[in-house]
């Protein structure tokens, strides 16, 4: 039996942002999803509500904890953790946008100033206050071709990786080794294995579990005719950079979503399984269908594109 999906979303206009509001009373705004700003706040989608679920039906991993939200934006994962019981919530965005909506939403849920703190840094070197118990992020995690702009929340490099590292190389030092982190990404998958895999060197004696999200890998293509589409003034570019990713990792180069959770530090070195547990450890009913994921790829990248004015 899967979890239920416990939420209570739902999506509102309000002047110029977007307001969700959940069952257990959290109101959170942000911009809406085409804004025409590459520093626009991500609304809440697919990815967080992932997240928010685990939260929302397991709250102990909340409870009286410390926990940092890096990639924050409109704070929304760090929000539910408070609204859950959270000791203390520290927030990390590079985007004086993001942190001006991450301050106002938790002010506009009556959480005590003593409760939270945003700081506006790069997660690469921002200072940290303490190890914190729970580490929850949703990195940028969208491949992007080079000479594409793309947004600050979602372009991350032509593997997609570039924030997913910079995260990890600085993983021990963020997190109590008692401490576990829990990550959404999307990644290139070669042979079976998301690429991300091979920098899991970069942590301690942790176990790493990665959950898919889709119910079958997406071919690689899905991405690259999304953005022949979106971006056709970069056709180009767009060509190399899939050229130039199976010439790095092989033709046979897939996509897949998956939730990362680095688990409490243990005696053993760091080892990764994929485990298909979506249902029993976040809920049913988020799987992306093989039927979507042409869709799901035109979608992600959406993110990268502005509307022209
Ligand atoms: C995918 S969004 C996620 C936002 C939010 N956590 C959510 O789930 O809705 C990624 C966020 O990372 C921020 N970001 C990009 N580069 C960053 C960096 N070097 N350090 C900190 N934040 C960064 C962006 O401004 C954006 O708000």
């Amino acid at each position: 039996m899967g979890l239920a999906n416990i939420l209570g979303k739902v999506r509102a206009e309000a002047g110029e942002h977007w307001v969700f509001r959940f069952a257990n009373g959290l109101e959170v705004h942000t911009d809406p999803f085409m804004r025409r700003d590459t520093g626009r706040v991500l609304p809440i989608g697919g990815p967080q509500d992932v997240i928010l679920n685990r939260l929302a039906q397991k709250p102990d991993l909340v409870l009286g904890k410390h926990v940092l939200d890096v990639f924050a934006g409109s704070g929304i994962l760090g929000l539910m953790a408070l609204k859950l019981g959270a000791a203390h919530v520290e927030f990390v965005d590079i985007n004086p946008r993001a942190c001006e909506f991450a301050s106002e939403n938790c002010r506009r849920n009556g959480f005590a100033e003593g409760r939270w703190r945003v700081t506006r840094a790069s997660v690469e070197d921002f200072q940290i206050a303490r190890p914190a118990d729970l580490l929850l992020a949703n990195p940028p995690f969208v491949m992007t071709p080079a000479g594409i702009e793309g947004t600050l929340t979602s372009r991350a490099g032509a593997d997609g990786n570039a924030f997913v590292e910079m995260l990890l190389r600085r993983h021990d030092e963020l997190l109590a080794p008692a401490g576990e982190s829990i990550i959404y990404l999307l990644q290139l998958v070669a042979g079976g294995e998301p690429l991300i895999a091979r920098d899991l060197r970069l942590v301690r004696n942790r176990r790493a579990r990665f959950t898919p999200v889709q119910e079958v890998i997406a071919p690689l293509e899905h991405y690259t005719s999304g953005y022949l589409l979106r971006f056709p003034q970069h056709a180009e570019q767009v060509r190399k950079w899939d050229a130039d990713l199976r010439a790095r990792h092989g033709e046979d180069l897939g996509v897949q979503h998956y939730v990362l959770r680095l688990l409490p530090r243990g005696d053993e070195p760091t080892s990764w399984s994929v485990e298909n547990d979506l249902a029993v450890e976040f809920g049913e009913g988020f799987v992306y269908p093989a039927a979507s994921l042409r869709d799901l790829a035109l979608g992600r990248v959406a993110e990268n594109f502005i509307l022209p004015g």
